[in-house]
């Protein structure tokens, strides 16, 4: 059996008739790095801060470590935390505020030393040390704020959000350090996020969480490879995951890959940008008309319109040599075709359909939807 960190049983919040989290359960392994992904207000704060004891649940319990803390203060958790707002103490310059923690609870002058040093080191503050918050930009008080989590030395760690001041170049640097520093640890870190690159590249499971619930659980690769639903497939990867509206499925595609109870039904075929190819536009029916193209350096997006007015996008690998104005077909291989139910978005196929067909033949006016 796995060693559980934190479980949440039936955990339910509501703020006035918004039911902000629904019956929610869910464990975090000790050692993992699991990322709650999710788009703006779908309740991932609220579900960090119910874990960390600054929100009471409506119902349900919270454990940590195998015993139930739902009634207990966020300081007798164990826990560390790096949030949204940095909560610095204004008074107190860049080293007190990471020190604070430590001193309160009595750890010796040499070892604290050694820790901010470290801390300091890590998070590229060294010189900044007796600067107050005020006179740090944003990025430096977030950076200042996550090694006051890392000197805590807790097992647990909750970061929300903890990298969205930071520059690109920065935002990554740092995000393989934390990745590092917790690996090293062994540390237990939840860590809430609307990036879905930052789950991707850090994560060792994403909770994929909409309106409170949760949609998907699971590796990186389980995601991208086998989405749950449509709003999986589209929320994983970038350029997202083209949803085309499909009348009814070639029947080459049918036996196997749709229970025959659905085989009736509308169909949305989710095909991710980098696996169409393009072919002859006389050796299908899906086409489109090339409307730009963006060189990104180690590929490109090809932008279509297709006959029904709609846009998708194509990722190439190679510099294209398409023009604005030209035809192109498109082909996939059905073992990365993905096929979902009109209706509902749940998921009607496997991993991979039969492997036979090398080119999907698609209603031509077949749209793409935009979830
Ligand atoms: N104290 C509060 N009172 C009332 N509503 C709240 C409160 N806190 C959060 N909400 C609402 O609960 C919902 C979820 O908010 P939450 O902050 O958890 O979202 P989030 O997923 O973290 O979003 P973001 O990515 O924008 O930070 C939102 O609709 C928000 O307006
Ligand atoms: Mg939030």
């Amino acid at each position: 059996m796995n060693d559980i960190a934190i479980r949440l049983c039936g955990i339910s919040k509501s703020w006035g008739a918004h039911q902000v989290i629904k019956s929610l359960d869910l464990e975090f392994e000790r050692g993992q790095l699991v990322a709650l992904l999710g788009p703006s207000g779908c309740g991932k704060s609220t579900l960090l801060r119910l874990l960390a004891g600054l929100e009471t649940p409506d119902s349900g319990r919270v454990e940590i470590d195998g015993k139930d803390v739902t009634a207990a203060a966020p300081s007798a958790r164990g826990l560390s935390m790096v949030f949204q707002s940095y909560a610095l103490f204004p008074h107190l310059n860049v080293a007190e505020n990471i020190c604070f923690g430590m001193q309160v609870r009595g750890v010796h002058a040499a070892e604290r030393r050694q820790r901010l040093h470290d801390a300091l080191a890590l998070t590229n503050l060294l010189g900044l040390e007796q600067r107050k918050p005020a006179q740090l930009s944003g990025g430096q008080r977030q950076r200042v704020a996550l090694a006051r989590a890392i000197v805590a030395g807790h097992s647990i760690c909750l970061m929300d959000e903890p990298l969205s001041n930071l520059d690109a170049k920065l935002r990554h640097s740092v995000r393989h350090e934390i990745r590092a520093l917790q690996q090293r640890l062994g540390m237990t870190v939840v860590y809430v996020t609307h990036d879905q690159t930052e789950a991707m590249g850090m994560a060792d499971k994403i909770v994929l969480m909409n309106g409170g619930g949760i949609v998907q659980s699971g590796t990186p690769s389980e995601l991208y490879e086998t989405p749950a639903n449509a709003f999986s497939g589209a929320f994983i990867g970038s350029p997202p995951m083209m949803l085309m509206a499909a009348e009814k499925l070639p029947a080459a595609l049918q036996a196997g890959v749709v229970p025959a109870d659905d085989v009736a039904a509308g169909y949305l075929i989710g095909v991710r940008p980098e696996h169409f190819h393009i072919v002859a536009p006389s050796s299908t029916e899906l086409f489109g008309t090339v409307t730009g193209v963006e060189f990104q350096g180690a590929e490109s997006y090809i932008y279509l319109d297709l006959p029904g007015g709609d846009s998708i996008i194509v990722r190439s690998p190679e510099k294209t040599g398409l023009k604005l104005g030209d035809r192109i077909g498109l082909g996939w291989h059905p073992a990365h075709m993905h096929v979902f139910a009109a209706e509902d978005g749940r998921r009607l196929s496997p991993p991979s359909g039969p492997a036979a067909t090398a080119h999907v033949r698609v209603a031509q006016d077949a749209a793409p939807l935009a979830i």
